[in-house]
């Protein structure tokens, strides 16, 4: 039987603890170079528009199925499903979050092992025109690759242990103050010292002439969709886990609406501590790596060598602000796994955090050797297992879960849906909301995920073969 989850014992806990999800790589080393590949504007444009149009819907419907559910991912999901005459198979959607988060938190941990290394790396100081054969020799070594990987799963699974107030809360009233002020240095820095208008004109301005085809747009618009999805950190459990512990006097829209206004600005941040520092050095996306995780690794490094011995401060606090982003993180990317276990096992934490730490490990060697004995390794158009891996729960299991979550919160849970609990007060929001998750999310998301894994896995450009007919 399962027990009933713990409460945090405060009003901003959710709050921080939200926020520190939502704030993670995905922002600092994702949104820049989708940004990039994306062409810049156009992507950044649709970004806030999905997440404000369906982020922000599905989010809320996710943090309220915790909030009602009172209980991990799986519990919450099929008690409500008892509740609302729908059948239990519902927890599915419970179980792929959990899957996903499993998967994430294996390829995760291994950017963050990276983050830490070049910490180091660049605190040592790097030669101009060195980093990119640095990059090289970084991804080519699976022994070190694995031993700052497995010190990042160390830290965060000791944070998890201890619990959501001793461990979560404590560790995210620390972390969280620091990565905005260490962001907000960053772009500081980057105003003084590089091209700002160059920044904001590359991440905003639409450059709409360069997308002609209406396939190339497509692959944007889920470009788009999936970062916002990710970023949000929607689709694994994380926010029906932290959801579960609100206290009851506190409502799901207010505190949603801050941990995606926070998330969003922070990535917008990040694109602003980048690319300014970036163009102001001359690095450009014609001439330099400014797609996948070069943009981090390579370009960055190549910019602070440029800086010289300022560039051995500049340096390291740029991947420390990586570091605290991807641990508050991979944090909440543990703890669906955790509380699943906990309850439907009457587990102890520490043993339930020991056998995710153990499935965790497993699961990033398979992503470390993607960079190196298993580089050839390749799955349809993904290059290796870490490719793999990280398509497989970013693109094809978030997108699932977030549908399923605004299908069973839309359709099936009206009856359960109440004012009080989300804290919306006007009928027509309320309207909005359920309209949204009943009709708009699913047929969009469902629509971007046949058209993606057609293009990714089968090759098959649909748009294109559509438009052919005519
Ligand atoms: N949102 C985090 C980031 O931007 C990653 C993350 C944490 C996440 N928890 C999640 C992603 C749950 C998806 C689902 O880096």
């Amino acid at each position: 039987m399962s027990t009933q989850s713990s409460q945090w014992n405060n009003n901003t806990a959710f709050l921080l603890a939200a926020t520190g999800s939502a704030v993670g790589l995905g922002n600092i080393w994702g949104f820049p170079y989708k940004a990039a590949e994306n062409g810049g504007g156009l992507f950044v444009l649709l970004y806030i528009f999905f997440v404000i149009t369906l982020g922000f819907p599905v989010f809320m419907a996710e943090v309220f199925i915790g909030k009602k559910g009172k209980s991990n991912p799986v519990s919450s999901v099929e008690s409500l499903a008892i509740k609302s005459n729908s059948s239990k198979s519902w927890g599915i959607v419970g179980y792929a979050g959990i899957l996903a988060s499993l998967i994430i938190a294996g390829y995760y941990a291994v950017i963050a092992g990276f983050v830490i290394d070049y910490g180091f790396i660049s605190a040592q100081g790097v030669t101009e025109g060195t980093a990119k054969d640095i990059w090289v020799t970084q991804q080519s070594t699976f022994w070190d690759m694995t031993f700052w990987t497995l010190l990042f799963i160390f830290g965060s699974c000791y944070v998890v242990a201890n619990g959501i107030d001793a461990g979560i809360d404590k560790a995210m009233r620390f972390l969280l103050p620091m990565l905005f002020v260490l962001v907000i240095s960053m772009v500081g820095y980057g105003a003084y010292q590089g091209d700002f208008n160059a920044g904001l004109d590359y991440l905003f301005s639409a450059k709409t002439d360069k997308f002609n085809s209406p396939g190339e747009v497509a692959a944007i618009v889920q470009a788009a969709i999936g970062q916002a999805f990710f970023s949000l950190s929607i689709g694994m459990g994380t926010l029906m886990a932290f959801g579960s512990y609100m206290p009851s006097s506190q409502k799901v829209s207010k505190a949603s609406s801050v941990v995606v206004t926070a998330d969003t600005g922070v990535a917008l941040l990040a694109g602003l501590a980048i690319f300014p520092l970036a163009f102001g050095l001359g690095f450009n996306p014609e001439e330099n790596a400014f797609g996948g995780s070069a943009l981090v690794f390579e370009t960055m490094p190549e910019a602070f060598a440029k800086l010289g011995v300022l560039g051995q401060i500049v340096g390291p606090l740029f991947f420390f602000l990586l570091a605290v982003a991807a641990f508050s993180s991979m944090i909440s990317i543990l703890e669906p796994s955790v509380a699943f276990l906990t309850q439907k096992f009457s587990m102890t934490r520490l043993k339930a955090t020991g056998i995710i730490l153990l499935v965790c490990i497993s699961l990033s060697l398979v992503s470390i050797a993607g960079h190196n004995v298993w580089k050839d390794v390749s799955l349809g158009a993904l290059d290796n297992p870490f490719e793999f891996m990280k398509y497989f729960a970013d693109d094809f299991l978030l997108l699932l879960v977030g549908t399923g979550m605004s299908v069973f919160v839309g359709w099936r849970l009206q009856s359960v849906v109440d004012k009080q609990t989300m804290g919306i007060t006007s009928t027509a929001f309320m309207s909005l909301w359920i309209f949204i998750l009943k009709w708009i999310s699913p047929v969009f998301l469902m629509t971007i995920w046949v058209l993606g894994n057609a293009q990714v896995l089968f090759d098959q450009d649909l748009i294109a073969q559509v438009i052919s007919l005519f």
